[in-house]
This record gives structure tokens, sequence and C-alpha cells, in this order.
């Protein structure tokens, strides 16, 4: 079989670039490892900038999004018992949209299988050959089928654990890592939010997070031990714990109910330099992690699939590399961005476990200083929405 950009993963990512490329006439073909209805499993971000919104409309999977989304214009940062809102339009003139990433995953699905794209579910043993060659060729099984699938690029849409990053020899590229000493314990309930936007909350006890997909479905966080399993959490313990982390007259106001979804998520920051190598370009968190902390890890992926679509087209329509050439210092410049930002925001709303005393008077100096400081409200801001691409 033969395609022009053969896109390994079906996550966000590759979907995103697949429709995208179709609608210019760009022929794709998505490889991905599990079945369809897994993908549309997993429960993982909210939050979407205001470019990746855009990109939906260029993808014309933008309409029910705009229909059942939400948008947020600021949000409220807690520290103990107190609490301040960050208004985002008031100081970019722009929102965030709060529409799940399964909901988005399921639009561009939709709008996939509707074009007639060529999807590809439980690929196994997927190997690249030839990136740096003019001729690359993606091989993998289905069954005990094997397949070879000939392209003029691969996009690696493969997530941390894919194999397009691994296809970069050692030598030819540099990975910085931090791994944070906690995860995040999420559940998904069938409640009314506690509140019209989001709560990040810094307490004594841990970082928790009150976000939401809809009027009533409620999406929250805590900061747990990297020990802890799901099952460990009884949902009687889950809100328990999340009520002492928020202020007083929240957690009085919180509806409680049974989680439909509980899991957790490690934290880590990662980026992978170059973000190309020859014919095969990374996109998404096949390159990089953020910790979840200010909601950037969908965004950033959204980002990638701007610029590589970008060059993609250029180099369809006008026969420029350019675009393609300059796609992995366009694409790490506003990646270090986000994981400064990422890293920031965690830093100030988690407890370490080797904190001090005076670590956690820094914190909460700096959460002063937010409150107070119209400049840093603005810093905040900016980088929420997101950066422009
Ligand atoms: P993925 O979603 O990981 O998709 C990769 C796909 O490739 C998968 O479907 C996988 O099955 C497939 N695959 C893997 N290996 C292979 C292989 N060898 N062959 C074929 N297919 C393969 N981000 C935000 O912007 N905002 C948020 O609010 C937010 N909240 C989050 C909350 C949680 C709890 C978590 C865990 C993440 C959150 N994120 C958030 C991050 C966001 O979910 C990811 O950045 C996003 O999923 C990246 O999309 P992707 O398509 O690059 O990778
Ligand atoms: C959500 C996740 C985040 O990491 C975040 O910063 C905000 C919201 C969410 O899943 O709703």
């Amino acid at each position: 079989m033969r395609t022009q950009v053969a896109i390994i993963g079906g996550g966000p990512s590759g979907l995103l670039l697949s429709q995208l490329l179709h609608l210019r006439g760009i022929s794709s073909v998505v490889l991905e490892r599990k079945t369809k209805d897994y993908v549309l499993g997993r429960i993982r971000a909210g939050v979407l900038e205001q470019g990746l919104v855009r990109l939906m409309e260029e993808a014309n999977v933008a309409g029910r999004m705009h229909r059942e989304g939400f948008v947020h214009d600021g949000t409220l940062v807690a520290y103990g018992d107190e609490m301040f809102h960050v208004d985002f339009k008031a100081h970019t003139g722009s929102g965030v949209m709060l529409y799940g990433q399964t909901e988005l995953t399921r639009d561009l699905y939709e709008a996939r299988e509707k074009a007639g794209g060529e999807l590809i579910f439980n690929v196994e043993d997927v190997e690249i050959a030839g990136a740096n060659t003019d001729c690359p060729q993606v091989h993998y099984r289905v069954g005990d089928r094997i397949h070879q699938l000939n392209c003029d690029f691969v996009a690696g849409c493969d997530g941390f654990h894919g194999v397009s990053r691994r296809t970069i020899p050692t030598d030819q590229k540099r990975e910085y890592e931090k791994v944070y000493p906690f995860g995040w314990l999420g559940i998904l309930s069938e409640t009314p939010p506690v509140n019209d936007e989001l709560i990040y909350s810094n307490s004594e006890r841990g970082f928790a997070l009150c976000s939401m997909r809809n009027a009533n479905l409620s999406r929250y966080y805590i900061q747990c031990s990297l020990s802890d399993r799901p099952e460990d959490w009884t949902d009687h313990a889950f809100w328990d714990e999340l009520k002492r982390r928020i202020p007083r007259e929240q957690a009085e106001a919180i509806v409680m109910g049974p989680s439909i979804e509980k899991s957790i998520a490690p934290l880590r920051s990662f980026v992978c330099e170059p973000m190309r190598w020859g014919r095969l370009f990374l996109c998404g968190d096949a390159a990089h992690i953020v910790p979840p902390t200010g909601a950037k890890g969908l965004n950033t992926a959204a980002s990638d699939v701007q610029y590589l679509y970008t060059g993609l087209r250029r180099f369809y329509e006008d026969g420029d590399m350019e675009g393609l050439d300059s796609y992995s210092a366009k694409a790490l410049a506003r990646v270090w961005k986000a994981e400064r930002f990422s890293w920031w925001f965690s830093s100030l709303m988690h407890r370490y476990p080797d904190q001090s005393m005076f670590d956690h008077k820094m914190q909460i100096a700096e959460l002063e200083f937010l409150r107070s400081s119209d400049a840093a409200q603005k810093a905040m801001a900016e980088n929420y929405v997101g950066l422009p691409y």
C-alpha cells in the first residue's frame, strides 16, 4: 500500500493531522495500536486553547464543540481558605474552551470515517524503515498478516510510549526529563460541577483541581502518592480528601456521587530534541510531556500539528521544503515555553515530599503576589490561554 503521509497513532494528534491533510487533498493512513473504543475510553484533557479551537474549525469538526463546549473566561486559584480570580479575558481578550479530549477525538473519528479515511486499528509490531531516505516505509502486523506502507513522510503521533521516538538513533537525539514525586488521582462523576469555573487549589494536604465536562459531569483531581492505586481509593475517601483540600465554602457546596471513572496519572516533564529525523516528524506526546497542571499537553500537541500540517502543505502545494525543515525548531520553541509554564504552575501548587516550611512559605508568598499583581496575573493568563503559534 502507498500513501503520502503515514501517521502512526490514532489519538488527537494523528487524527487532527489526518483530517487537515485530507481537506487539502493530501492522503494519509492512520495506524492505531488499540481499538477505537479503547481510545475513546481514555479520559484525559478538558481545556482547549483558542489555537486548537481554530484548528478544529479549519478541520471542519468544530460544530458540536461550539454547541456543547463551555467558554471559560477565567479561573480560580485557592490556597487554604483563600481564593482569588484570574480573569483571562480581561488580560488577554480571550478565554479557553472546556470540551473533553474524548469528545474531540470522537468528532475527529466521525469526520475521518465519513470521508472514507484510512484508519487501521489493532496494528502491532510497527516499525519505521528508511526514515532518513526519500522513501520511508512502515511495516506493521494486523492479526497474522504483515503489511508494508510506503510513503513520502512519517508522522510519529504515537504518544509517549510509541515506537516513533525510539526509531531516532540515540546519537541523533537528546532527551530532557523531570519526574515529579507524586501523581494525580482523577474521577469523573455525574454530578453538577461545584463552580462555574475551574478551581486550582494548593492545600497543606496537597493539590486539588475542580474541573468539569458539562453541567452534569464533574472532573476532580487530587494529588496522590505514586504508590497509590485507583482501587485503594473508595469514592468516599476521594470526596472526603477533596473536600479537605479546597476552601470551606466550596467544600460545603460540592455535590457528591458515585465515580464513573477513576484513574491515576504520573506527572512528568519531558522533551526530545530534535522532533525530526529525516522524513520522520514527531508530534504531540511522542516528543514531549508536560505535567497536567495548566492543561498544556493536548494544546501543545495541537500546535505541533499546525506546524507540521503547514510544512506538509507547502511541500505538496509549492514543492517547498522550508516549512518541514524549520518544523522542529519552530515546534520546540513553543514547546519549551509550555514546559516552563506547566513546571512553574506544578511547582507552585503541589506539596513535595521533601518540602520544608520555607519552601511552603515561598509558595504562599508567590500566590499572594499573583493575587495582588496585575502583571503576574497577565503573565499567567497569557500562558494559560495559549501563546501564539
Ligand atoms: P496520545 O493521546 O497518547 O495518542 C497516541 C496514540 O498512539 C494512542 O492512541 C496510542 O494507542 C497510539 N500508539 C501508541 N503506540 C503505538 C504504536 N506503536 N503503533 C500504533 N499506535 C500507537 N492536555 C491538555 O492540553 N489539557 C488538559 O486539560 C489535559 N489534561 C490531562 C489530564 C490527564 C489525567 C492526562 C493523563 C493528560 C492530560 N492532558 C491534557 C494531556 C493530553 O491528554 C495529551 O497531551 C494528549 O493525549 C496528546 O495527544 P497525542 O495524540 O499526541 O498522544
Ligand atoms: C483538566 C485537566 C487539567 O490538567 C487542567 O489543568 C485543567 C482541567 C481536566 O481534565 O478537566
